[in-house]
């Protein structure tokens, strides 16, 4: 099947309706485009799983904060279509800001959905206020326009994955979320659109995030359960020039914070490198 790009809401509703009535299932990936590999195995999960794959592309104004990449986050829609196609898409629903918000200069009067206080008030939602009550409404959005019976969220954004799995379970949204692996270089650098704003020296000195994470899993490994030791390797291995935002260790099914590793535990970090936001994460299985 060949590659649809479409625009409007009402047109990807008409396109799914036609789909329904065939008796074909979707799976839908949201993104905010600039498709980088992470997203091709998203998009891949998705073509061996249902019998439509539709992505969506929309750089989503209300999940940025003041002062963020909002204006110069990549825009690369014709590279994306190549990518796309590739993985096995069937549609690139790509709206412009006013069709998913025709009202936004009036932003108080949109209707939102809010994660709760205590588990955005952690991790990346600390620093990015109001960051996952933007994922969340727009991801409700395209969960309604899309209807997909399976949705796509790879594991680099745990925190994300977390809220979305807990709001499609709270507000009975019938999709299945398939949460697959985060993708990696060869140098072992998660992938990110955002990596794209990297130098090459500040991407060496970014490499020793995942360094660090990946020590403290060795160490892990080594039998150290205590949160404190564990965090105190992760330092140690981090450049000087990496500004680190937080480095957490959260129980896998609860997101509470953890002293003493009993349970599965995502370890996660957030940090800069110069300008450039990055996150990672490595899951501690128990
Ligand atoms: O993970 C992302 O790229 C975005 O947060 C998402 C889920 C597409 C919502 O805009």
């Amino acid at each position: 099947m060949s590659l649809t790009v479409v625009n409007e809401i009402s047109k990807v509703r008409e396109l799914v309706k036609q789909y329904k009535k065939e008796g074909k299932t979707i799976a839908l990936v949201p993104t905010m485009g600039c498709l980088h590999d992470g997203h091709k195995s998203l998009m891949e999960k998705a073509h061996s799983i249902a019998d439509i794959t539709i992505i969506s592309v929309f750089v989503n104004p209300i999940q940025f904060c003041p002062g963020e990449d909002y204006d110069k986050y990549p825009r690369t829609l014709d590279a994306d279509k190549i990518v796309a196609q590739h993985a096995g898409v069937d549609v690139i629903f790509a709206p412009s800001v006013n069709e998913m918000y025709p009202n936004l200069q009036k932003f108080s009067d949109l209707t939102m959905v809010v994660p709760p206080y205590e588990l955005t008030d952690i991790m990346c939602g600390k620093s990015r206020l109001g960051h996952f009550d933007g994922v969340e409404t727009v991801v409700s959005k395209l969960f309604n326009i899309v209807q997909p019976d399976y949705a796509c969220f790879g594991m680099k954004d745990i925190q994300q994955l977390f809220l979305i799995k807990k709001m499609v379970r709270d507000l009975n949204f019938p999709v299945e979320i398939v949460p697959c692996p985060l993708v990696r270089e060869a140098s072992g650098l998660a992938l990110s659109s955002r990596n794209k704003y990297l130098s090459d020296s500040q991407k060496t000195i970014a490499l020793t995030i995942s360094k660090s994470l990946f020590a403290i899993r060795d160490m892990f490994k080594a039998g150290i359960k205590d949160t404190k030791k564990l965090f105190d390797t992760g330092l140690t291995n981090l450049d000087k020039n990496v500004e680190l935002e937080y480095l957490e260790f959260v129980d896998k099914d609860s997101f509470k914070q953890v002293a003493e590793i009993k349970s599965t535990t995502i370890c996660a970090m957030a940090a800069r490198v110069g300008n450039v936001r990055l996150i990672d994460n490595v899951v501690l299985e128990v």
